[in-house]
């Protein structure tokens, strides 16, 4: 890989917002009303200079870790014996059901092998024309004389674009208006933490679902399981997702996956691979509108690598320091922040004791910040993720977890938000506004309230 340097002194890097923390003295009612609000202000300070911190919290014993070791013993060597968080598991079984994300055992096991070739880089880059059409449909929204326009929300409708299009590309019986409204109700669900999700109770208790969400699912299920039968019907399944999942095997058993693992395999791919993606872009749109030599280097590169038009597969790859931006931006704002797993058996972290039912918290917001393994860790500089500065422990940049349960996702995800920033920044000059920037953990990092920034044309 090609080595992309701006070459800047510490000094001059952007230290962009971050979270503040809890007060140490705050009192239980205003650390569970925290957890709710935002449960990255709850981490312990420590994790920023330690890598593991253990005490009870609500009647279990909590593990805090932000190191590369205990983050790899529990998501690499020892990863069989935890399963998810029981907050995410309420949250997300009724409406992913036992797909890939949410599956444990046998049946992750077989799931992941079968799925995991969809994602294989010579099948993605016949996404690249599609990513290509979302950058566009970007640019001309974001086109808007300099006046500020919040990009959250719409960077959510691109992504959305992208990932709905990837599954179905052809729209023979498919009303997209429905299935867009059923997987916004379904969504918003999915990012609902109530107060009774907070409270420890045993696995089998049902999360009561409001008549609209379970109608919700009912349309994105039938529309789902109706394509399904339409490709089955024809010879020819398409090669967009929904194709490639009807078409692959296990390479051992030589058997597919069930109509019932690729319905909610669909579901599973837009609620684990669309606001992550958008949420990363708006981060990384934020860090350069305050970086203008960075945002000139993305420019610099566009131009040699696809002049005024638009990257094909290759030139995609060669997009190295749209690339670093956004592992950058990754690094300082990781979309899942921090990751929960529950033992099912006594194990051990590091070395560490651990009893069956105890909870982890994966801190990965403080491992990425952590000043043990990052110089100036709270600063912008894309320069540490060329090949000559790049870390070589895969453990230290966690944004697509880690071990046998990484993201599958992570190629497609790098590959459109490459050409999405590249893009836009080829055609946009973008600026920052004045408001304050609050990142706060709603499911995602997001930014409290939205992201306003001013977009304008640059003079050719
Ligand atoms: C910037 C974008 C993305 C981020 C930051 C991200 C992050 C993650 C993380 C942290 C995990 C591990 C979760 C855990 O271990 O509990 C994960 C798993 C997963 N992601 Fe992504 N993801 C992104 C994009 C995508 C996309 C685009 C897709 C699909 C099209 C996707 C599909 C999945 C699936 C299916 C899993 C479950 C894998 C398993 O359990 O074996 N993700 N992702």
């Amino acid at each position: 890989m090609q080595t992309v340097s701006l070459g800047r002194p510490a000094e001059a890097l952007f230290e962009p917002a971050h979270v503040q923390p809890m007060d140490a003295d705050a009192g239980w009612r205003q650390r569970i009303e925290l957890l709710r609000a935002n449960p990255l202000a709850t981490l312990p300070d420590r994790l920023f200079r330690e890598t593991y911190h253990s005490g009870p919290f609500m009647g279990r014993q909590v593990h805090y870790v932000s190191g590369p070791e205990e983050v790899r013993s529990i998501l690499h060597e020892n990863f069989m014996s935890w399963g998810k968080s029981p907050l995410i598991m309420r949250m997300l079984k009724p409406i992913l059901g036992d797909a890939v994300f949410v599956a444990h055992g046998d049946s992750w096991k077989r799931q992941r092998k079968t799925v995991q070739p969809t994602f294989l880089k010579r099948r993605l880059d016949r996404f690249v024309p599609l990513m290509v059409e979302a950058a566009e449909l970007a640019i001309a929204q974001l086109d808007h004389d300099g006046k500020p326009i919040e990009i959250h929300a719409l960077l959510n409708e691109v992504t959305f674009f992208i990932i709905e299009r990837a599954l179905f590309s052809t729209s023979s019986g498919l009303d997209r208006g429905a299935l867009r409204e059923a997987f916004e109700i379904l969504l918003a669900e999915i990012g609902n933490v109530r107060f009774s999700d907070l409270i420890p109770a045993p696995q089998w208790v049902p999360r009561l679902m409001a008549p609209r969400v379970r109608r919700a699912l009912g349309v994105f299920r039938r529309a789902a399981e109706d394509q399904i039968n339409r490709r089955r019907a024809v010879a020819d399944p398409c090669t967009d997702l929904l194709g490639l999942l009807l078409s692959v095997r296990d390479e051992d058993t030589g058997e597919g996956l069930s109509d019932t693992d690729i319905r909610d395999t669909l579901i599973t791919f837009v609620a684990a691979g669309h606001e992550t993606t958008a949420v990363a872009l708006t981060w990384a749109f934020y860090l350069v509108a305050n970086d203008p030599a960075c945002q000139a280097g993305v420019r610099a590169e566009a131009e040699t690598v696809f002049g005024a038009g638009a990257p094909d597969a290759d030139q995609a790859g060669q997009l190295h320091l749209a690339r670093q931006v956004v592992e950058e931006a990754l690094r300082l704002y990781p979309p899942a922040p921090m990751l929960g797993r529950r033992a099912l058996e006594d194990t051990q972290i590091a070395g560490r004791k651990v009893r069956k039912g105890d909870m982890v918290l994966l801190a990965f917001y403080a491992l990425h910040r952590h000043p043990e393994f990052w110089d100036h860790p709270d600063r912008f500089d894309p320069d540490r993720w060329n090949p000559d500065r790049r870390p070589n422990n895969r453990y230290l940049s966690m944004a697509f977890g880690g071990g046998p349960r990484a993201c599958v996702g992570a190629q497609f995800a790098m590959m459109e938000t490459s050409i999405i920033l590249s893009m836009v920044l080829s055609r946009l000059t973008v600026m920052p506004t004045h408001g304050k920037v609050e990142p706060v953990m709603q499911v995602t990092l997001r930014p409290k309230g939205g992201m306003p920034l001013r977009f304008e044309r640059h003079a050719a």
